[in-house]
């Protein structure tokens, strides 16, 4: 625990962490994109999938790696961690587990590295719990419609007024009031519309609307995203 209350303070990385209550909302693909920027950017960079049931954060990695070998091209790379998850029938010896490698994780490229992203799975777990606790900076991308809003909250539809706030919601105010009390750090909320439509419907418009009455509520800043693109 001292050394979660000592991530943020300065001499130690920024920590990232990428979090949605939902698969395929893009944090693993928004995860790498900001581990390269950073790269790019001239930052020293470590990465850390939480989400090793789907580990598209380290396979979008071993990808880039095997496209550098295959062409020569001296791409950018992160140090990176893919956390194990426990197998035990003891979901106290499973978390005591992932919790050592975790810090392990952490400790070991804090010091040596400007950032840590940290990309975590689309389920309420443990490991997902510590991480957001941990976060300066927390990314949370959303896919541009309505129906993506229900991992913030509820908004009526034609006040834009909010009728209720998510679970999810409430889980990342706890991890501020957490980390406030920690260190007095304060947590930056980024909301990222993904998959953007270019063609700029009624719709979007709405979904611009809803988003800017939640963010004034929970606490977050709205930003564009990615649009839809052709993977
Ligand atoms: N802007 C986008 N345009 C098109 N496809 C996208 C976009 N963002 C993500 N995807 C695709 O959607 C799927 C889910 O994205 P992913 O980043 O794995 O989400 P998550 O990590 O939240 O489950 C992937 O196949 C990814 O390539
Ligand atoms: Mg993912």
């Amino acid at each position: 625990m001292l050394m979660q209350a000592n991530l943020g303070q300065s001499g130690s990385a920024h920590v990232i962490v990428l979090g949605n209550e939902k698969g395929g909302s893009g944090k693993s693909t928004t995860a790498l994109h900001i581990a390269v920027a950073l790269l790019k950017a001239g930052q020293r960079v470590a990465t850390i999938d939480l989400d090793c049931r789907q580990q598209s954060f380290t396979r979008y990695i071993a990808n880039r790696q095997a496209w550098a070998r295959r062409t020569g091209l001296a791409l950018e790379l992160p140090r990176h961690v893919c956390i194990k998850l426990g197998e035990t029938m003891q979901i106290a010896e499973n978390e005591s587990a992932e919790f050592e490698q975790f810090m392990t994780a952490v400790s070991t490229v804090e010091r040596m590295f400007d950032f840590i992203v940290i990309d975590t799975p689309g389920s309420d777990s443990y490991l997902m719990r510590l991480a957001h606790s941990m976060a300066d900076t927390l990314v949370t991308p959303i896919n541009d419609s309505f129906l993506d809003f229900d991992v913030l909250g509820t908004v009526d539809a034609a006040t834009y007024s909010v009728t209720g706030e998510s679970h999810y919601a409430e889980m990342v105010r706890d991890s501020r009031r957490k980390r406030r009390q920690l260190d007095g750090a304060s947590m930056d909320w980024i909301v990222v519309r993904n998959r953007l439509s270019m063609l700029g419907s009624r719709n979007t418009q709405f979904v611009a609307n809803g988003l800017k009455q939640l963010s004034f509520r929970l606490g977050f800043r709205a930003i564009d995203g990615f649009a839809e693109r052709v993977v």
